[in-house]
């Protein structure tokens, strides 16, 4: 089939005869091409049909262009029998136009239909919901492959940021014996005849790393199980976690505005075109630098207070806390300091304040939390104590106290959720927009 004849885009294809150019709408757009003959490859995004001109658009990867084709053309029956999302092979001269979407148009010469659609299920005004039935889909959307692209920056720069800064990247294990975030949103399953979990995290296994690797990271899935239906949660989501050794509390807040910063400002700087195309400004990303303010939980309470919140000290901030908090700065904000009992048991507590833990939260306004980090107990016998006051079995943490019996050393780790920070960036109303596949309570299909 010719299809497979043009496999490499921006190369001759060598059958002989015609010898056309397969070109990346993208490089048309940009004005390289203007009166020559191309082929581009890709699916049918919107037609119009006149009596004597069909308007189609094509996409593919790179961008959308209006390609036409007059009732004389050799490919007119081909351009009629074209459905919308058919795949297709075209060739035709490229026109400027300023009337065309983009500024450029393929007059349309030939056409070939590689596959043939079906009627496509997704048209306007459907709802939300009905986009997510059918997200394998609805991934062909402009908007959600615009989101795909940003997300992608997103990841590579996480990586870039943390390779620059020395980290290692390492990788976790999916399956657990034990819970590092609490046993409420723990998912079990059965492994062979023993019970066993699914990961929330990989911090536990990060702090085993430090040991002779010292600064390491990793972006891995983390599994909730999480009841609550918010804007916010999935039950499987993508977890950057970095753990440090000889570090503590404020140095991880300084790692994570740097990391936040740096991600912003590649994104603003690489994905220009697709914020502009979200009905983002790129400027108001570029504009997130270090430092980010920093409120202690007791002027949170204080804050709160004042703006008719009733939340009593003692208590772990919620959404709606955490939004009120962020709405008041222009840059993320750093709340540090909570009172123990609301932070897990491995969080270490202030010399001179026993009550409060030196684990740090940073809220962004809409979504609230997008990570949660800080200083680790690191004495064994304090684990141990905390342990207990968690009602957690030692026992089952054995390997993790072995941590503080062979060399232990203060240190310190952060976890930020990839979606999260995705959704506060692109302004995007729900995380499950920000992953390709979203799992929630009640969503695991597609
Ligand atoms: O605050 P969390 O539970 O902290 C931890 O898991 C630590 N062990 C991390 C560490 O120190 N290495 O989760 C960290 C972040 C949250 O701030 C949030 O961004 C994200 O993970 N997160 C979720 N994202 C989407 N859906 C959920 N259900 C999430 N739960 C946590
Ligand atoms: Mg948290």
């Amino acid at each position: 089939m010719i299809t497979f004849l043009f496999r490499n885009t921006e190369r001759w294809n060598d059958t002989g005869a015609t010898k056309l150019r397969l070109i990346p709408i993208g490089k048309i757009l940009e004005g390289k091409y203007t009166n020559k003959t191309v082929t581009i490859r890709g699916w049918v995004y919107r037609k119009r049909e006149g009596k004597d001109i069909i308007f189609i658009l094509m996409r593919d990867a790179t961008g959308v262009i209006q390609c036409t084709f007059r009732k004389d053309a050799e490919a007119w029956e081909e351009a009629e029998k074209a459905t919308i999302e058919s795949s297709a092979t075209l060739t035709g001269t490229v026109k400027e136009d300023k009337r065309a979407p983009g500024g450029y148009e393929i007059s349309g010469e030939n056409l070939s239909i590689i596959g043939l659609a079906e009627t496509f299920p997704i048209a306007k005004d459907k709802s939300e919901e009905f986009l997510r039935d059918v997200r394998h889909l609805w991934l062909r959307s402009r908007k959600m492959s615009l989101v795909m692209r940003v997300r992608d920056e997103v990841l590579w720069s996480v990586h870039e940021c943390f390779r620059k800064k020395g980290f290692v990247e390492v990788s976790p294990p999916m399956f657990i014996s034990s819970a590092c975030e609490g046993g409420s949103t723990l998912f079990g399953l059965k492994y062979f005849d023993q019970d066993l979990f699914l990961t929330q995290s990989a911090q536990l296994y990060l702090e085993a790393l430090i040991y002779s690797l010292e600064k390491v990271y990793c972006v891995a899935p983390s599994f909730r199980a999480e009841k609550s239906r918010t804007i916010r949660h999935l039950t499987e989501y993508w977890h950057v976690e970095p753990e440090q050794a000889f570090a503590d509390v404020d140095d991880m807040m300084r790692l994570e505005e740097d990391l936040v910063s740096y991600v912003c400002r590649k994104v603003a700087q690489k994905c220009r075109k697709e914020l502009v195309e979200l009905g983002l400004d790129p400027e108001e990303l570029a504009r997130v630098k270090p430092p980010f303010p920093r409120v202690t939980y007791t002027e949170a309470v204080e804050r709160l207070h004042k703006k008719g919140l009733r939340v009593k000290w003692g208590e772990d901030f919620g959404f709606d806390e955490e939004r009120v908090l962020a709405e008041m700065f222009d840059k993320p904000v750093f709340v540090y300091g909570y009172p123990k009992q609301i932070k897990a048991f491995y969080c270490k507590t202030y010399p001179e304040k026993p009550d409060l833990a030196m684990s740090a939260d940073l809220l962004v306004p809409r979504i609230g939390e997008i990570t949660t980090g800080g200083s680790r107990v690191d004495d064994k016998d304090e684990l141990i104590k905390r342990m207990k006051e968690f009602g957690l079995r030692p026992e089952d943490y054995e390997w993790y106290i072995d941590l503080r019996r062979y060399g232990t050393v203060p240190h310190a780790g952060f976890g930020l959720g990839v979606e999260r920070l995705l959704a506060w960036m692109l302004k995007l109303e729900n995380v499950m927009d920000a992953i390709p596949f979203p799992r929630t309570i009640r969503r695991f299909y597609p």
